[in-house]
């Protein structure tokens, strides 16, 4: 997959819609050392320190990819794959948040692209490596804070590089990206409040269905959940 790095963007995912909306059809990574519009899901920022952390949003051309959201979850579980190869332990939270002892060490930002039909699907990923102070009002973690060593930005770029061509290749089974990911799931089970777009529930997060939604029980119903947050209650 060809690789192009930046010093500053606004955001590496603009530029992997670009490649997408340009009908290139091999897939692409596009790299920064630092956005200056960073974003995160629900309309947040993603705030970087420049040259320490992997932000990196990938092109994948074509229209026969799962749902995005669970092309997110297999992001998550690559991420997971990638730290325990370093023996770190993880943790999944829904929809794909990546998190080493409670704290959020990566995140993921997928977004179909359509005209009339799906163009492409790209992946952000944000991915603390070698941060060593996280501010109160973004706290998380990073490799480095959990290693007590660095890490260069290029072993979990190649790494996941290589893991997103299979999904543009279509060689992975989202049916075991579902079952890591349930079994990482650390509020799987529990009492467990959702945040989505203007609405939010209060329920058992009950079990993740094949298409990565949220299967939570409230008051005596189940609701699927496709889009949101999930905060223990
Ligand atoms: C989240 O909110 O957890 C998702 C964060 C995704 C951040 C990454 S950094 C690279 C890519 N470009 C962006 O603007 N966002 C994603």
């Amino acid at each position: 997959m060809d690789i192009y790095t930046f010093d500053v963007v606004e955001s590496t995912n603009d530029l992997a819609r670009t490649h997408i909306i340009d009908r290139k059809s091999e897939p692409a990574a596009f790299v920064a050392k630092h956005q200056t519009m960073g974003r995160g899901r629900m309309c947040r920022v993603w705030k970087d320190e420049p040259g320490m952390n992997l932000l990196v949003s990938f092109a994948l051309p074509g229209n026969y990819y799962a749902n995005p959201p669970l092309v997110g979850m297999a992001a998550a579980v690559f991420i997971g794959e990638y730290l325990e190869s370093l023996g770190l332990s993880w943790e999944a939270k829904w929809p794909n948040d990546v998190l080493i002892n409670g704290k959020k060490v990566a995140g993921v930002l997928p977004e179909g692209i359509w005209q009339d039909t799906l163009q492409g699907i790209i992946v952000g990923i944000g991915l603390n490596v070698n941060q060593s102070e996280f501010p109160e009002e973004y706290p998380g973690t990073s490799i480095k804070k959990e290693l007590q060593r660095e890490v260069a930005l290029e072993q979990p770029l190649t790494y996941l590089a290589k893991r997103m061509e299979q999904i543009y290749n279509q060689e992975v089974d989202y049916k075991t990206v579902v079952q890591v990911f349930k079994n990482r799931f650390a509020l799987l089970g529990k009492q467990v409040k959702i945040l989505s777009k203007d609405e939010s529930w209060e329920g058992i997060a009950s079990n993740i269905n094949d298409d990565g939604s949220l299967l939570v029980a409230t008051g005596g119903k189940w609701i699927n959940i496709n889009w949101g947050e999930v905060t223990l209650r």
